[in-house]
């Protein structure tokens, strides 16, 4: 069954089914000011932070689902019936009523065809100012005059998560609302910013049209569905000193037939005053700002997007990487993990392990946020070498006393509970930063960054900003030589807290993924280092060692094994019962580049035999079904739910990568195809979940609903899927000077085209495949001249900035 479909050409998903089983969500705001919102206008908006400064309200888990919302209410003024431009809350019988919601990149439009009115209402941020735009369109299909009052409506927060869910003995009363000059404002008395104001282009000063007060508006033993003052056709003029907070603003119009009329509201951070000057800013001139703000957004994901497009064979592929994947994987970048419909708002800060990730996958698309990412995560680092698995980057900058402390600020934690010691320490976390910062050097060419220096957080002073500096070269060493250090009985590293997998908790035990993580950043610190000019020895011998004991230890005959608990017990080989193969040992043998390639395609096969699923790879085979706190959390998830035997998205486009390391391209496009939620757009009624965007697992085929995808958006998964193609199967590779041509394709693909901007150069690649391989490279030009291919890959010097370049690479004759 499926609920809408993709519209490349203005890169919107479009639900014309608007009943969907689940909320499906998209993101609004690209800085300060976000929000999240589904298909039917529940959601929303905070400013900087979701857990300290919330703009609007949300009852998250709740019934019914999603509310409140940033919704418009139309209301027929002959015939007293009212109804939502958003098919929710007002939820009109579908019989008589059209919905469309079109999620586009950072903006959602919302459409409804009933009782002949055409309604549409766009949410938006602009790129330079801190409001949320509620563009309105009406328009008069019946060939009569219609008398319309619209409504908009948004219900306010109390900002800080936890005051704003409890002790409303206090926040009931110091938050007020006024009305002045068409403008809602907002004042959280305790704050020293707490305003926030709401407004329409034209609003007449009359009690008719507002209500500051929620329960006034919607009123008593009433929901969002059916307010009293949209019932009545006029608000009350409520607003008081204390009490729940709404903005609700009321505009009443005739419409001739065929006539249409435009609307837009504005819901922003700040006080009364700026609430003037942005509706002046943006209401004149027939609204010329708003269209004009909406296409510099628009440009703003073109212009993004535009530094990589593809065109492929696979249809999937090309719709996802060239729009929707990018978009995930940057939004992850910009809003951290922590607000979505699941995370709430309750954590805040950056995750250490997932930050680096994410900031290690756009740096084409965004090189400036994720070296602000990187700058950050190297001052979260501590002087051993663990990172701090979840900080906040403010703690790290030097701070100014706030003037005045009110309850709602965010707290001032001590030392001690920001930089927690090795006991918390997870065991990969600082590693991931390695290949991080070195495929930001490669892709942008700032070499100077590696001898930037800054400081670590366990020496970091808040009142000085001072604390011991030094060198990105030298961050990167101390990680490294941390996990040299913390090796367990084996030689594998130890697992600590946890490893990649949360819910793998073997402290003193051993992780391979780590082992091989480690050896990954190794091989990328020892390229840097030589490229430098540095000696590394130490290194390159580190690596070697690491090698050695992963031949030795990990390697059970079939597969790699994925670790030891602190009682010496394998974990993820042949006699386990339970959780006998592993994905992260087996693709990370291969990606570290650790292991043989003999041994690689055994590891391989292994995944598929065991955990390959027709909806992508399960994490682990057998499930864990008995508590074992030796080998921690995931033997208390349910079978086949999250990292106990589910379809873990995240790790999928490892397995896809090392297919492609390997030289197999059909089956890394199996691993693909499976996991890709575009080709499951019309099988929703098992998916259950958006087709247009990765979920952080799928219930895997232990569980009763096997194939439900759950978390939406925030997740390793985008970017790793964007890695994964564009780098190992389209296999288009930055290098520190040239760009790298090694695709891994399956041998039906004729031919594949990549249009690639890298340092300001356009390189227009064009790949065949006449005689159907998968790999290899045999001849390559560059603007009609032969370049040198090396290990059946190509290398194109990088080329001047501004300059167009044209490639065309032949694959391999078959059966060398
Ligand atoms: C989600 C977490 O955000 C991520 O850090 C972790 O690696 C995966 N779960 C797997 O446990």
């Amino acid at each position: 069954m499926k609920y809408g479909y993709f519209d490349n050409e203005n890169r919107e998903y479009v639900i014309n089914k608007i009943d969907v089983p689940v909320s499906w969500t998209n993101y609004i705001g690209v800085k300060d000011l976000c929000g999240v919102f589904n298909h039917t206008a529940g959601g929303y908006l905070f400013y900087k932070s979701p857990e300290y400064h919330r703009v609007t309200r949300f009852r998250p888990n709740g019934v019914p689902m999603d509310r409140p919302g940033h919704y418009v209410y139309v209301r027929d003024d002959d015939t007293g019936e009212y109804w939502t431009l958003s098919w929710q809350p007002a939820g009109k019988d579908l019989k008589n009523a059209k919905y469309v919601c079109r999620h586009g990149l950072s903006y959602t439009k919302y459409s409804c065809e009933y009782s002949g009115i055409h309604g549409e209402q766009t949410l938006f941020i602009p790129l330079d100012d801190p409001v949320e735009i509620w563009d309105v369109k009406l328009k008069n299909d019946t060939d009569r005059k219609r008398r319309l009052s619209v409504f908009g409506y948004a219900e306010f927060s109390f900002h800080h998560i936890t005051i704003d869910n409890q002790n409303f003995q206090m926040s009931l009363y110091c938050a007020g609302s006024s009305f002045d000059d068409g403008i809602i404002e907002l004042d959280l008395f305790y704050e020293e910013k707490g305003f926030q104001y709401f407004t329409a282009n034209s609003v007449e000063n009359s009690k008719e049209n507002f209500d500051c007060l929620r329960d006034s508006f919607i009123g008593p033993y009433r929901t969002e569905a059916n307010p009293a003052a949209v019932e009545k056709g006029y608000c009350s003029g409520s607003f008081e000193l204390g009490g729940n907070h709404c903005g609700a603003l009321r505009q009443s119009f005739e419409l001739e037939s065929g006539e249409e009329k435009r609307l837009v509201f504005f819901l922003g951070e700040g006080n009364q005053h700026e609430g003037q000057k942005i509706r002046y800013r943006y209401s004149s001139k027939d609204f010329a700002k708003v269209d004009s703000s909406f296409n510099a957004l628009k440009n703003f994901w073109k212009e993004k997007l535009d530094k990589l497009q593809i065109s492929t064979p696979n249809e999937g592929m090309n719709t996802m990487i060239n729009i929707w994947t990018l978009y995930q994987a940057e939004i992850n970048v910009m809003f951290s993990r922590f607000a979505s419909f699941i995370e709430v708002g309750g954590r805040t800060g950056l995750g250490y392990r997932d930050t680096s990730q994410d900031a290690m996958m756009v740096p084409h698309s965004n090189p400036q946020k994720s070296k602000d990412r990187l700058i950050e995560l190297l001052k979260g680092l501590t002087t051993d070498g663990y990172a701090l698995h979840l900080f906040n980057p403010d703690w790290f900058s030097k701070q100014t006393a706030p003037a005045f402390k009110s309850p709602t600020v965010v707290p001032s934690p001590s030392k001690s509970q920001m930089v927690h010691g090795i006991e918390d320490a997870c065991a990969d976390d600082a590693l991931w930063l390695i290949p991080a910062v070195v495929e930001y050097v490669k892709e942008t060419g700032d070499f100077n960054f590696i001898d930037e220096k800054y400081t670590y957080a366990d020496t970091f002073d808040q009142l000085t900003g001072d604390g011991k500096k030094e060198t990105v070269f030298d961050h990167l060493k101390r990680i490294l030589d941390f996990s040299a250090r913390e090796i367990g009985s084996h030689g594998i590293c130890r697992g600590l807290r946890a490893d990649w997998n949360d819910c793998l908790n073997l402290g003193g035990g051993e992780s391979a993924m780590v082992s091989f993580l480690h050896h990954w950043a190794l091989t990328h610190f020892t390229a840097l280092g030589k490229r430098l000019g540095r000696d590394v020895c130490l290194y390159e011998n580190m690596a070697a060692n690491v090698r050695q004991s992963c031949e030795k230890e990990l390697w059970n005959g079939s597969w790699y094994t994925r670790g030891f608990t602190s009682s010496g017990r394998a974990i993820g080989s042949p006699d386990c019962g339970e959780g006998k193969v592993f994905m992260e040992s087996n693709t990370w043998a291969v990606l570290s580049g650790a292991v043989s390639k003999e041994r690689g395609i055994a590891a391989m096969d292994a995944v598929n035999k065991y955990l390959y699923t027709p909806y992508g790879l399960k994490l682990c085979d057998p499930a864990f079904s008995r508590p074992d706190d030796e080998v921690g959390f995931v033997t208390r998830v349910y079978k086949g739910l999250k990292e106990n035997a589910a379809i873990f998205s995240h790790p999928n486009p490892w397995a896809w990568a090392a297919e492609a390391v390997l030289g197999r391209g059909e089956r890394a496009v199996k691993f693909y195809d499976a996991l890709c939620p575009y080709n499951q757009n019309d099988m929703i009624e098992i998916r259950k979940a958006e087709p247009y965007m990765y979920c952080q697992f799928i219930a895997g085929p232990d569980h009763s609903a096997f194939g439900r995808a759950h978390h939406p958006f925030m997740t390793g998964s985008a970017g790793w899927s964007y890695f994964a193609v564009t780098r190992f199967m389209l296999g288009i590779r930055p290098d520190f000077d040239s760009l790298i041509i090694d695709p891994c394709i399956p041998p039906s693909w004729p031919s594949f085209f990549i249009r690639r901007v890298w340092r300001g150069a356009v390189y227009n690649i064009t790949v065949e495949n006449p005689d159907g391989v998968s790999k290899g490279v045999r001849e390559c030009s560059l603007n009609g001249v032969l370049v040198a291919c090396n290990n059946s890959a190509a290398e194109i010097p990088a080329q001047k900035e501004g300059s167009e370049n044209f490639i065309t690479v032949f694959m391999e004759h078959k059966n060398r």
